[in-house]
């Protein structure tokens, strides 16, 4: 049946770990994946998760299935970090939120709602560039994906004009997928009056938002600063898709846990809504796993915990902002002619070096440094005892 399988590529960002994991060099560095370390390049199991864990383990709980939808006292709390306590959805009930497989789960959960049931133009659009997985993602759900435009490579920095006049190009009634905060890859976001204008017009050419919030939290080590877009979005009265991850912000990885909301007009509309998601969900993957959110339920219940929480995310945004300075002083001071300024003036895990693809496979193949094709680097892979010897190979090939 399957003679003529061929071999599918590597993952643009996975592969590149497994890459680097065979690699002997012992100066190796992998500014690949997206993934936080710790000074000593070592994953960081946050002080307010191994105390959360402590807690879940000593009440000896079951084993039982989650609900369909997840534990409620989880996915509330998640939602209501992004929208706010006090936000009229949330009061209104018109929120159809589940628990999800972290951030790649969540899109999947909303990917195959609107496959099912998205009645306007059946295309996503994305911004360029993108996480990679996006396109996937809505393609498996036959969604047709297309793009809007983003990014001033030139200027390494937002194309305001290029995004609006691409925003109003749009056919209305498409579907268009917005970083919520710290966008992947570039790490460059619209500010509050940005937001403001894409929001409008995106009320006015009646498009609809689907937000990835990866980063909540970590972008800039505030909740309620990194849930801005989203904010604007729901105070303007749209409704959208919503996915979450605790992925980087409670360094939950391999624990999968995250939300799905679709934000509705009325709490009818929303239960009609989850009982989809359910019948989705159970068709997907069951029930979703218990251990991660109840470690994220241990945080969001207890005040003591949840201080605890906001300064690990202060700790991994602070540690982020110091390599990103020293990275930038270091290229500087070996005497590089080229502008460095956009390491520091991008935010989150990633720096969008502008580094050419033969640069990158320099990187790769001559100095062990691991980093995507687009000249992406996970600048939370970096650390005081590696930073000289990536700065000092960044200027080798850039020279
Ligand atoms: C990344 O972009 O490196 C992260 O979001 C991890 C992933 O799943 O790709």
């Amino acid at each position: 049946w399957f003679t003529d399988v061929k071999m599918a590529p590597p993952d643009a960002i996975l592969g590149l770990t497994e890459a680097f994991l065979k690699d002997k060099n012992p100066k190796r560095v992998n500014l690949g994946v997206g993934a936080y370390r710790d000074d000593n390049s070592k994953p960081w199991v946050l002080p307010s998760v191994k105390e959360a864990q402590k807690r879940v383990i000593a009440k000896n709980m079951n084993k039982e299935y989650a609900p369909i939808q997840g534990l409620a006292d989880f996915y509330n709390k998640s939602i209501a970090l992004a929208l706010g306590e006090d936000s009229d959805i949330l009061k209104n009930n018109c929120n159809a939120t589940v628990q999800s497989l972290s951030g790649t789960g969540a899109l999947r959960i909303g990917a195959a709602f609107l496959g099912l049931f998205w009645k306007g133009e059946r295309v996503v659009y994305l911004p360029t560039p993108t996480w990679p997985n996006h396109r996937p993602i809505f393609m498996h759900s036959g969604l047709k994906v297309a793009n809007y435009s983003y990014y001033d490579p030139n200027k390494r920095a937002l194309n305001e004009q290029a995004l609006f006049e691409s925003l109003c190009k749009i056919p209305e009634k498409s579907i268009v997928l917005l970083h919520a905060c710290a966008h992947n890859p570039t790490g460059v976001d619209p500010n509050a009056e940005q937001w403001c204008e894409i929001s409008r017009i995106m009320k006015s050419r009646n498009l609809y938002a689907f937000f990835d919030m990866a980063y909540l939290g970590f972008a800039s080590g505030d909740i309620d600063n990194d849930a801005l877009a989203v904010r604007i979005f729901s105070a303007e009265g749209h409704t959208f898709c919503l996915a979450q991850s605790y992925a980087k912000n409670m360094g939950l990885y391999g624990e999968r846990v995250g939300s799905f909301t679709l934000v509705c007009n009325s709490k009818d509309e929303a239960e009609r809504v989850t009982s989809n998601l359910k019948t989705i969900i159970r068709a997907m993957y069951s029930s979703p796993p218990i251990h991660g959110a109840r470690i994220a339920m241990e945080i969001f219940k207890d005040d003591e915990l949840y201080c605890v929480w906001l300064d690990d995310l202060k700790t991994m945004a602070n540690r982020t902002i110091s390599m990103r300075k020293e990275l930038k002083e270091k290229l500087i001071s070996l005497g590089s002619k080229h502008s460095w300024e956009h390491i520091t003036n991008q935010i989150g895990m990633f720096c969008y070096t502008g580094l050419k693809a033969e640069q990158v496979s320099r990187l790769i193949k001559e100095y062990s440094i691991y980093l995507t094709k687009d000249g992406r680097i996970a600048v939370v892979g970096l650390t005081t005892k590696n930073v000289a010897y990536v700065a000092e190979s960044i200027h080798a090939v850039t020279k």
